[in-house]
């Protein structure tokens, strides 16, 4: 085990709750490994000013709604965004100053236990399908709470005896809060879909469909492509440089057999044709989970899909309810339907280390948040497009551990590890995803049904097959 390793371990202990501050030194023993790996030793400035920006980042995504839009839980998988901003913030008083500041005092102590999210080593917290009841604290005091954590973290940072183990836990726990940034959008846009006036999050870009004007201008659709991938022994997993989660490592060896990729992800139009194919009526393209799923939930479209009076089909969005763009990739997709979509058009999901095999000559830009588009765009140009941004991609591959990965006992130690069950693989990073935070060894993991997500399909075949595309 590297040496870095071993240094998580001692520093990613926890004290028990209730523990003075002042006994905690003599309570450390080495047991938990980090979740997250170094940014080969960013400088305490650049953090100071990745910390605020990230920080700010939150608030700014969160600023459109309404104290009770930020109260609200549409679902058991979602969360309140006042829940969101209270737990990036639980986050790093819990992991950060309860470990570094010198005379540390909890803000309040409930909040240790009201915004735990998962961490069975820090203790009990609310259910998650519950999160929607905390109407205390309010909006305004868990917006204190933010600037009373921001303020004693910058304060961390100020002091010169500021440790890389600090600074290492500070960057885990931005790239924590960049990762609910994209829930913060997707747990909205799930909230807004279920009124039934369809209120925007916010006014549509002008290049959306609701106002789309000049039709002539409007870029052309690159054609879908199959992009002819070598096998053989390949490198899998974080290759060092860089921040990189505990679940893309080790680097390891893969053996992948010749295949093709897709040049572009799935279109709404292709899709289409999958469901006025009947392809939601058809057991021969699901797996028998997934037909159970469809049956039971009466699904017949993707998620945010609405048929109109008129026949059309719309599509709701971060912008409100917009007609169907044909050319934008489809998304809001889960697994089964990723999958059986795939079936359907003689093709299949790529594993993981296909798509990351490809990905890994390419930089991770394209239409991610920073784009503030929100919303998949046309794919243009040649060869393989959309690896990163516009919509997460469904991989064939199960959320498994990587030759020679060890979940640590301890708190941290539970970021990844203890959800490698019953999930599958999705790459790339969506519309809705901080462009920094993405990269070719990103894992991202959901369970089979999930669709609130940004997710869609990119499709594989092996060398050799045909070159029929599926829309034809
Ligand atoms: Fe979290």
């Amino acid at each position: 085990m590297d040496s870095r390793i071993d240094s998580w371990r001692e520093l990613l202990n926890l004290k028990p709750s209730g523990t003075p501050a002042a006994a905690r030194g003599a309570q450390r023993t080495p047991e938990a490994r980090g979740a997250g790996r170094a940014d080969n030793g960013a400088s305490v400035d650049s953090l100071r000013l990745r910390y605020t920006r990230i920080r700010a980042r939150t608030l700014q995504l969160a600023a459109p709604l309404s104290d009770e839009d930020c109260g609200a839980q549409s679902m058991p998988d979602a969360s309140p965004v006042k829940w969101h901003l209270a737990h990036t913030t639980w986050f790093f008083e819990t992991f950060v100053l309860e470990r570094f500041e010198r005379r540390f005092a909890p803000y309040n102590r409930a909040f240790r236990m009201l915004f735990n999210s998962y961490y069975d080593a820090v203790g009990a917290r609310p259910l998650r399908p519950e999160r929607g009841l905390l109407t205390r604290p309010g909006a305004a005091e868990v917006r204190a709470y933010r600037r009373n954590v921001d303020a004693r973290i910058l304060a961390l940072l100020k002091l010169h005896d500021t440790g890389a183990p600090a600074r290492d836990l500070i960057l885990l726990g931005l790239h924590h809060e960049q990762q609910h940034q994209e829930l913060i959008l997707t747990d909205v846009k799930h909230l807004l879909s279920r009124n039934p006036m369809r209120p925007a999050y916010r006014k549509p870009e002008p290049d959306l469909p609701a106002a789309s004007a000049d039709v002539a201008a409007a870029p052309l659709l690159a054609p879908l492509t199959w992009v002819e991938c070598d096998g053989g022994n390949v490198q899998v997993g974080h290759d060092g440089a860089g921040f990189a989660f505990d679940n893309e490592t080790p680097r390891h060896v893969a053996y992948l057999e010749p295949y093709r990729l897709a040049s572009r992800l799935v279109t709404n139009a292709e899709f289409l044709a999958f469901v006025e194919d009947g392809g939601y009526r058809d057991p021969r393209w699901w797996l028998a989970e997934g037909w159970d799923w469809i049956l039971a939930q009466r699904l017949a479209h993707p998620l945010y899909w609405h048929r109109d009076a008129d026949g059309a089909w719309s599509e709701f969005t971060l912008g409100g309810s917009v007609p169907l763009d044909p050319n934008l990739a489809a998304v809001h997709l889960s697994y089964y339907e990723a999958d059986a979509y795939a079936r359907w058009a003689d093709a299949r999901l790529p594993t993981e280390a296909e798509w990351e095999h490809a990905a890994a000559g390419f930089r991770p830009q394209g239409n991610l948040a920073d784009a503030n588009r929100l919303h998949p765009r046309i794919a243009c140009g040649a060869g393989l497009q959309q690896l990163f941004g516009d919509a997460w991609e469904w991989t064939s591959s199960s959320y498994a551990p990587y030759p020679g990965f060890k979940p640590a006992p301890g708190a941290v130690g539970e970021y990844n590890g203890k959800f490698m069950v019953n999930q599958y693989v999705l790459r790339g990073g969506s519309c809705a995803t901080p462009a920094d935070h993405v990269r070719a060894s990103y894992r991202n993991f959901f369970p089979a049904h999930a669709r609130w997500q940004f997710s869609g399909i990119r499709l594989a075949r092996d060398a050799g097959s045909s070159d029929a595309s599926p829309a034809a």
